[in-house]
């Protein structure tokens, strides 16, 4: 079944219906779902939405557009909800040069700490990254050695990508594949093997096509599979299956008595 491993339920496009769709995600063959704080308040939601729903997890974490909001207290906070059960990453955490709405020193800073608490607790990071590719990867070439966890909506190039996947990460590929302009995520998954691609949707954004511009659910991730399946040659359900396995893996969702994949 498909894995949608960066979604944001918790935001307010969601309000008018969340219980309703996230009652049909079996209809839709989602099976899993990680949704994925990015301010002190997403995560407060996200832990409260998994804790509501099994097949949904949380990931932890502050977005550098968010990190004003952190300091030794929150930061303490964070570490607090990264401890629960079924908090699964650390993230999302990076660097956004395209926003720029946090100084960008004070960027670095907490995705560094950040990137230490995730080692701390032994947990998978979530990484989101923004015209700041070449700080993103020096940092985490650094600090970022001997973890695990996924490079969300890459948008670097094929190049970065196998890079990434040399030192252990994932890269987790949504809807821009599907567009006429994302040629650049087509050559990202034509050479990043099966075996480290995973997807997701950053729902309620990036819808794919036909959707695209429309608010985006995990039920639309068939589009990405599908478009990923044709660039590969090979079939839409070995994709599904081998990046549900891939997100389970880097997830560690063996932890719930699943079966390690
Ligand atoms: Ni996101």
């Amino acid at each position: 079944m498909i894995f949608d491993t960066h979604a944001h339920y918790d935001d307010k496009q969601f309000d008018s219906d969340r219980d309703e769709l996230l009652h049909e995600m079996k209809e839709f063959e989602v099976g899993t779902i990680v949704n994925v704080g990015a301010s002190l308040d997403g995560c407060r939601k996200a832990i409260e939405l998994a804790e509501k729903y099994p097949f949904i997890y949380a990931a932890a974490g502050v977005h550098p557009d968010e990190v004003g909001d952190l300091n030794e207290d929150t930061f303490e906070e964070l570490r607090g909800w990264c401890r629960r059960d079924k908090v699964v990453a650390v993230g999302e955490i990076g660097l956004d040069y395209y926003w720029d709405t946090q100084p960008r020193d004070l960027q670095k800073k907490w995705f560094i700490r950040q990137l230490e608490l995730a080692g701390e607790l032994g947990l998978p990071v979530n990484i989101h990254s923004r015209d700041a590719a070449e700080d993103t990867f020096q940092i985490m070439k650094e600090y970022g050695k001997g973890l695990s966890g996924i490079i969300h909506c890459f948008s670097g190039s094929k190049e970065l990508a196998l890079e990434y996947v040399k030192l252990g990460f994932y890269i987790g590929i949504g809807g821009v594949v599907t567009f006429k302009n994302g040629k650049k995520l087509k050559q990202v998954a034509e050479a990043v093997p099966l075996t480290k691609i995973v997807l997701e949707t950053d729902c309620p954004y990036l819808a794919p096509e036909p959707y695209r511009g429309k608010r985006n659910h995990s039920g639309y991730i068939k589009y990405v599979a599908e478009e990923i399946a044709r660039i590969k040659g090979i079939t839409c359900e070995e994709v599904i299956s081998r990046t549900e396995a891939n997100a389970k893996e880097v997830y560690r969702l063996y932890r719930y008595n699943e079966q390690r994949v």
